[in-house]
């Protein structure tokens, strides 16, 4: 029986080993990802990747508690922590801790994540003072997108670049146990690592955190867009695609299915 990883291990891992993260949406994918993994992101990036939502914006609580309930059905290691989405947290302290004590009892996940914004200190600080493992997410912030004008790389000026840092002081401060930093220069991100006593956690955001996290479909190239963070370790779009093609061709053909995926039954009534 291996123990789970905890939100104090994950703090406490602040300036060693890089943390190794990556999304995971289902029990089978959380399988295979929890051996390596240090900590497994129910992201609602699942609406995008999974659902074919053109944003984050129309994710639901209900659909983070199944994927979340999915993802903790396969993996026994890693820490595994369920994004709020938009809408379920921004509004006070008290509608952010009851939706995620709701995400929290009804996945058995051990933190969620929330987008923090500047305005995030008093949400991050009621919820982590009544045992919630709180992760900030910090600079390029998806679920504000649409009133941004798109998602920008942060740090352009001086007073973007300030920000940020505010950011990911005031969660620390809050309580947060690891703060999420996306799309930001090397610079910035160095600056912010320094400065925060939890582990931060980079995506597009440099090799200067504590650790790295990505979309586990973006990573195995199950699209054919690349972000310019994204490393593809593999290409599914191009091996889903040559499998199919086969399996297509061997229907029709009728090579498939051949003697070696048939019944052979021995009839029992004469
Ligand atoms: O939703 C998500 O997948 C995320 C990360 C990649 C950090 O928030
Ligand atoms: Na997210």
């Amino acid at each position: 029986q291996t123990r789970r990883i905890t939100a104090a291990d994950i703090r406490a891992r602040k300036g060693l080993e890089p943390l190794v993260c990556l999304t995971a949406y289902d029990a089978p994918m959380a399988r295979l990802l929890d051996p390596h993994c240090d900590l497994l992101l129910v992201g609602d990036s699942v609406g995008m990747v999974v659902h074919g939502l053109a944003s984050t914006i129309g994710v639901t609580l209900d659909m983070m508690i199944l994927h979340g309930q999915a993802v903790m059905r396969g993996a026994n290691r890693a820490l595994v922590a369920v994004d709020m989405p938009f809408g379920s947290y921004e509004k006070s302290p008290q509608q952010a801790f009851e939706n995620a004590a709701r995400i929290m009892s009804e996945t058995g996940c051990q933190a969620i994540k929330i987008e923090s914004g500047t305005y995030a200190g008093d949400t991050i600080e009621f919820m982590a003072q009544r045992s919630i493992p709180v992760i900030g997410h910090v600079g390029l912030r998806p679920q504000a997108a649409l009133a941004e004008g798109g998602f920008k790389a942060k740090g352009k000026t001086g007073a973007e670049r300030d920000r940020v840092i505010e950011e990911a002081v005031i969660a620390e401060k809050a309580g947060a146990f690891a703060i999420v930093i996306e799309g930001v220069d090397e610079e910035l991100a160095r600056e912010i690592t320094g400065t925060v006593k939890v582990p931060t956690i980079g995506i597009g955001a440099s090799g200067h955190c504590d650790g790295q996290i990505l979309v586990t479909q973006d990573m195995l190239g199950v699209f054919d867009w690349t972000p310019k963070f994204v490393k593809r370790y593999d290409n599914m779009a191009e091996r889903t695609d040559a499998a199919v093609a086969r399996y297509a061709s061997e229907v029709r053909d009728r090579s498939f299915p051949s003697g070696d995926e048939v019944y052979t039954l021995r009839r029992i009534d004469g």
